[in-house]
């Protein structure tokens, strides 16, 4: 199959690509290190990379959960537009949508932390919660997964969403990449959440495989490892893509 990977460049992107390289041709695409220059804002820069694609994982765009309006705006809205259209303009039939826990973030502002961190509240969000974003970025997340069940929809794309929780560059669920004030509370508090958020780039590829490998129209599905005391629900990757995550903050740490 050969696959598009905006993002390429990133955290997530340069790690995923040699992996997907093994079974797949991939044509890595970013700002910088990738094998096409190409911004996500310039669609017909993005339809030239998309041809002869089969499937996309979209991963280019602004990461930060705080970054302000006009930058989320462009890359985040604009760029994830122009990248499902030129995808279908080029008949691609699987996009992966790197969405964010940032859609629904605001259900853990008002009742997860940081007593959820520690286990024992029996909160579990799942993939059919009302939409609510935490920032703009969250927003652009939501507009993301919206965007893609109209693909799906309309065009017959296979769509799939990862609301994504961390990822981190270190692959460790250490601390790397915590953001220091998120969410208002301590590093201490924000360590002990990256302890429930954390993914490992191991199970984030083999999420992505997993789609690859199954034809779902659409589904949202959470990118977290198997944490004891996660909150989000890991069931519709499950049911949809046959995908339980191998790895554990916990074990890791151990
Ligand atoms: P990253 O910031 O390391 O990588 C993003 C890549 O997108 C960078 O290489 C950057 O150069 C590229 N990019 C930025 N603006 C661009 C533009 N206008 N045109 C083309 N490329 C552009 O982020 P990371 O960690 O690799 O995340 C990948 C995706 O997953 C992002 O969409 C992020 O929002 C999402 N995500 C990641 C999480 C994580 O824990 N790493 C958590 C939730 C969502």
């Amino acid at each position: 199959m050969k696959i598009a990977v905006t993002g390429a460049a990133g955290n997530i992107g340069r790690r995923l690509c040699p992996e997907l390289a093994r079974e797949h041709e991939v044509v890595g695409i970013d700002l910088r290190d990738a094998d096409v220059l190409c911004d996500v804002r310039d669609f017909a820069g993005l339809l030239h990379a998309f041809a002869g694609c089969e499937a996309v994982v979209h991963l280019g765009g602004i990461s930060n959960n705080e970054a302000p309006w006009q930058p989320i705006y462009e890359a985040n809205i604009g760029g994830t537009y122009n990248a499902y259209e030129a995808a279908r303009q080029c008949g691609v039939r699987q996009f992966i949508f790197a969405s964010s826990n940032h859609a629904v973030g605001q259900y853990e502002v008002d009742f997860v932390k940081p007593e959820a961190y520690r286990g024992g509240t029996g909160f579990l969000l799942r993939d059919d919660a009302p939409l609510r974003p935490d920032g703009y970025y969250g927003v652009s997340k939501a507009f993301g997964e919206a965007l893609g069940r109209y693909y799906s929809d309309a065009f017959g794309m296979r769509v799939a969403c990862l609301r994504i929780g961390s990822v981190t560059a270190t692959d460790s669920p250490e601390g790397a990449g915590a953001t220091l004030g998120y969410l208002g509370v301590s590093r201490e508090v924000l360590l002990e959440r990256l302890k429930t958020t954390w993914m490992s780039h191991r199970d984030f590829q083999r999420l992505v495989s997993a789609i690859l490998a199954h034809d779902v129209p659409y589904a949202i599905v959470y990118g977290v490892g198997d944490n004891p005391n996660r909150f989000w629900d890991l069931e519709p990757g499950r049911i949809h893509y046959g995908f339980w995550p191998l790895d554990s903050a916990v074990s890791r740490e151990g």
